[in-house]
């Protein structure tokens, strides 16, 4: 399974350190929503979905998290720990972000809306999307 991790090029200097990411350039989609996630309880499993067509970018800006990928065969653990890393996370790809630090601020950029109807929040039935994708392919 292959996992995209970005690093972003930051600006530093005497001051301190900057990044800027554009679309299409440092994020691979157009960025049409940006969200981000704070104040996360020790313990706490978020995500448990995939999506039909979203594409994320996943950037811990602060602190620190680990973001489990799953695409029905394959499962890895990716730690993000740098403000300056950036994980790609495709469509039909099962998420969860979990062991977040208290001081976490995870930030994500998304290629479409919030759309509801995008999502798969059964495991079973992302099992069972993903083989029917697989078929579709191999036609
Ligand atoms: P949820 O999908 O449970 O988040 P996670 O995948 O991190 O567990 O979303 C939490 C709530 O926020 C839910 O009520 C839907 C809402 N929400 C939006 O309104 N817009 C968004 O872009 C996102 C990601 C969530």
């Amino acid at each position: 399974m292959q996992v995209i991790k970005y690093m972003f090029q930051p600006h530093g200097d005497e001051r301190g350190q900057l990044i800027s990411l554009e679309e299409f350039n440092d994020i691979p989609f157009r960025i049409k929503r940006v969200y981000f996630m704070y104040d996360t309880l020790e313990g706490v499993v978020r995500g448990h979905h995939a999506h039909k067509s979203l594409e994320q970018i996943l950037v811990c800006i602060h602190g620190s998290c680990k973001i489990r990928l799953d695409n029905g065969t394959e499962s890895k653990v990716i730690p993000l720990e740098k403000p300056y890393e950036g994980l790609y996370v495709p469509n039909s790809m099962w998420r969860e972000m979990f062991d977040f630090s208290p001081d976490a601020v995870l930030l994500v950029f998304a290629s479409e809306i919030y759309d509801e109807k995008d999502y798969i929040r059964d495991y079973d039935e992302f099992k069972r999307y993903i083989e029917s994708e697989n078929k579709h392919e191999s036609i």
